[in-house]
């Protein structure tokens, strides 16, 4: 099991990677929280898979399990809706400041799960079990937490670090190929960002949903370690953070503009490789650069551009939640392992989206 220390200035915590951690989960629960009490929120996809185990885990130390709250999977149900119906789940529980919430599921439930948890009697402890790679590399480590409304994804929110994270990487095996390798799109982000020998490795072994369980473990725990860094200097996005959206600004307006046909991941890949170029044709970066990047994204078999035409890109991103007036932030690497953060105008941006084509 490899252990991250994450120390963020609201909390810390440890994120767990490994195998078997599901059958521990009531001793590392226990240990990390000290609860009496807990109730699983979990979705109609997961919650069949694991939450009969994991609430026999916690049981089996003792800690009493409150029924579990299940809504259905998928983003439409990121809604102020399921939100409400979470909250007066809690409550019908009865549970206390005492107790605690086990997030079980992928990045949907872990944002509603831990919102649920910030907002519920003014704040109570969540554990978040990842079981998704997006999740476990990103979404459960940091403390964003969010629902969408009409106008956007991620709009209503609160950052609320967890008590603990515990990635199982054996649930792995029950993600969707499909979805696993999208989820490949944040993990070379992390790799651009700060781990160079991550991006070499990836490229001449890309990551895959029937990897074993050690060489998940370690790439799961290079990217906590690498998220952990930023977000224990920057918990609140004020700066580093930031440069966690590398491949978003783009990322986001070709998945709004796909009408989130395509996947996330996907999508902040091409984002990836077109601000990647675009650095390299202004001398922000080497073309070797740009070009690192595009293979390892290309041997993943993940998009590494767009042919969706820049008034249309420009018309989602102009609706960014990053965006400040006339201008918007954008992260462009430097060299791969450091990147950084530039404001540009609009029309800077529209001539970066077609330097990066
Ligand atoms: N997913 C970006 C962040 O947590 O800041």
């Amino acid at each position: 099991m490899e252990t991250i220390k994450v120390d963020t200035a609201s909390r810390p915590y440890e994120v767990l990677v490994g195998t078997g951690l599901l059958e521990r989960l009531g001793e590392l629960v226990r240990a990390a929280t000290g609860c009496e009490r807990c109730c699983v929120i979990t979705e109609t996809t997961v919650g069949p898979l694991y939450a009969d185990g994991v609430e026999a885990a916690l049981a089996a130390e003792g800690i009493s399990v409150a029924p579990r709250l299940t809504f259905p999977a998928g983003e439409p149900s990121k809604t102020l809706a399921t939100l409400g119906t979470l909250l007066e789940g809690l409550a019908e529980r009865e549970l206390t400041r005492d107790d605690v919430v086990i997030a079980l599921g992928g990045g949907v439930t872990g944002d509603m799960g831990g919102l649920a948890s910030a907002l519920y009697l003014r704040g109570i402890q969540v554990v978040q079990v990842p079981t998704s790679l997006l999740a476990m590399v990103d979404s459960s480590v940091g403390g964003k937490t969010a629902v969408d409304l009409s106008a956007g994804k991620n709009l209503v929110g609160a950052f609320w670090q967890p008590s603990l994270v515990v990635a199982d990487v054996r649930t792995l095996s029950t993600v969707p190929a499909e979805l696993f390798l999208d989820s490949c799109g944040e993990v070379i982000k992390h790799a651009v960002l700060a781990d160079a020998s991550l991006l070499d490795d990836l490229e001449s072994l890309p990551l895959t949903v029937g990897d074993d369980t050690e060489r998940l473990t370690e790439v799961v725990a290079r990217n906590v370690a690498i998220k952990r860094d930023v977000v224990s200097a920057d918990e609140r996005e004020r700066g580093l953070r930031q440069t966690l959206n590398l491949g978003h600004t783009v990322g986001h307006a070709i998945e709004a503009a796909s009408d989130f046909s395509l996947g996330h991941g996907s999508c902040v890949a091409a984002g990836l490789c077109m601000m990647a170029r675009a650095a390299a044709a202004r001398g922000w970066c080497a073309s070797e650069t740009a070009e690192r990047i595009e293979r390892c994204v290309a041997a993943h078999g993940l998009p590494t551009g767009t042919d969706l035409p820049t008034e249309t890109l420009m018309r989602y991103a102009t609706h960014d939640k990053k965006r400040h007036g006339t201008d918007v932030n954008i992260v462009v690497p430097v060299e791969v392992g450091r990147c950084e953060v530039r404001r540009v105008s609009l029309e800077e941006f529209r001539d970066l989206i077609e330097a990066g084509r």
